[in-house]
């Protein structure tokens, strides 16, 4: 894949190319869907990083699903170790009763996602599961797993197709390796 300019400068290696997005989005719309298979599935998708994901992965279920968005703060100062956040924006929808299903972008430390499933399974759900387009494993913090994730990726910092480092970078239609902010 071709990428121009200041782009190519800051990329250090593409590790998944829109194609092989678009083929996996798919493979993972065709087994949520099986497994869901005469349920209504509710997206809950985790801002800002998963939108663009989100929009690819409703389109590849062939199931009813609706979609509903959260914001949350990652954890600052003193509650990084437990992994505290704090809701930015809440969903718009009750979710008691309904098959809820997380959509994030990445699982680093998981942190973030430990502390929204227990969030979000206080309200009453039906069922919840995590679809994850990435996993770190390598950096991992606590137990969490998503049930379905897109693919696993080293201990890089990685930006493009929702992801971003300070802002940018989240039209990329790639998943591309940058230096790491740290
Ligand atoms: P966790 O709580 O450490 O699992 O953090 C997860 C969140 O950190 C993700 O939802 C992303 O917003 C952000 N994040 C972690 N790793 C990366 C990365 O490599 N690129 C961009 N964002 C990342
Ligand atoms: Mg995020």
């Amino acid at each position: 894949m071709a990428l121009h300019g200041e782009l190519q400068t800051v990329v250090e290696r593409v590790l998944f190319d829109a194609e092989q997005l678009r083929g996996r989005v798919e493979e993972l719309g065709a087994e949520i869907s099986a497994d869901y298979s005469g349920r209504q599935i509710h997206l809950v998708v985790v801002l800002r990083g998963a939108a663009i994901f989100a929009a690819d992965l409703i389109r590849a279920l062939t199931v009813p699903a609706s979609i509903d968005f959260i914001a949350i703060s990652s954890y600052a100062g003193s509650s990084k170790s437990t992994g505290a956040v704090r809701i930015l924006k809440d969903l718009e929808d009750d979710i008691a009763g309904r098959h809820v299903l997380i959509v994030e972008d990445i699982i680093d430390s998981g942190l973030t996602l430990t502390c929204l499933t227990e969030m979000l399974q206080q309200r009453g759900v039906a069922s919840l599961e995590v679809c994850a387009l990435l996993d770190k494993p390598s950096a991992r913090r606590t137990t969490v797993t998503a049930r379905y994730i897109g693919f696993r990726v080293p201990d890089c910092f990685v930006v493009g197709y929702g992801l971003d480092l300070g802002q940018q970078y989240r039209g990329l239609s790639c998943i591309a390796e940058v230096p790491s902010p740290k």
